[in-house]
């Protein structure tokens, strides 16, 4: 038998979905590696009442196999090919929250297509190389590109402009929980116009 509401599961209001400008059709995630673009994707995606979908697992699933598994058997430029074509494939995507892979920004064509996908506006989640690398030490996932921690270091530098550049918007995340950065996400999204991104 299932027990009966409580007072408060049945007082509580449904929280009202928040209202987007209609021009915005995707919102893309980039930044380091552990910058929370999955976990800050995948709340902002349940608030709007959109999908989301992460790049790396969008690619795992076409490929059948592991990013890491990619690495290893065909190198980085090979996974690289992969992860493009697995993009354009995400772009095609409506009322949906993309969170990108921390190189996706790297190759050029990747930045093209962010740029010049119609309703596409790319949010940059910004924090310190140590925060970040911390959390993924924290975190139980393989990532080729940390094996080395100083090339990561060399990585993240030549990938902080691009990441600037690419994005409509930056959000410090350094000292918000991931529902802070989607409760300020959302008050700029709220105000964002038609622009060139
Ligand atoms: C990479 C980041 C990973 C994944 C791959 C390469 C990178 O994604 O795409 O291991 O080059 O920074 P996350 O940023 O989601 O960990």
């Amino acid at each position: 038998m299932t027990a009966a509401p409580t007072a408060t599961e049945v007082a509580a209001p449904p929280k009202p979905v928040p209202q987007l400008p209609l021009h915005l059709k995707r919102i893309v995630l980039t930044g380091f590696m552990g910058a929370g673009k999955s976990t800050i994707g995948r709340l902002l995606a349940r608030q709007l009442n959109w999908d989301f979908l992460d790049l790396d697992a969008h690619l795992e699933s076409r490929t059948n196999s592991t990013i890491a598994g990619l690495f290893a058997l065909h190198g980085e430029p090979h996974f690289r090919r992969l992860e493009s074509s697995a993009l354009a494939s995400a772009l095609a995507h409506t009322s949906t929250v993309i969170a990108l892979g921390g190189g996706t920004p790297e190759v050029l064509t990747n930045r093209l297509l962010l740029e010049q996908t119609p309703g596409t506006s790319t949010i940059f989640l910004d924090a310190s190389f140590e925060t970040l690398f911390d959390r993924c030490v924290l975190q139980d996932i393989s990532r080729p590109v940390l094996a080395d921690p100083e090339l990561a270091r060399t990585r993240f530098a030549t990938r902080q402009p691009l990441y600037r550049r690419l994005a409509r918007l930056t959000l410090q995340t350094e000292a918000l929980t991931p529902e802070e950065s989607v409760t300020s996400l959302l008050q700029s999204l709220e105000k964002i116009t038609p622009g060139r991104r």
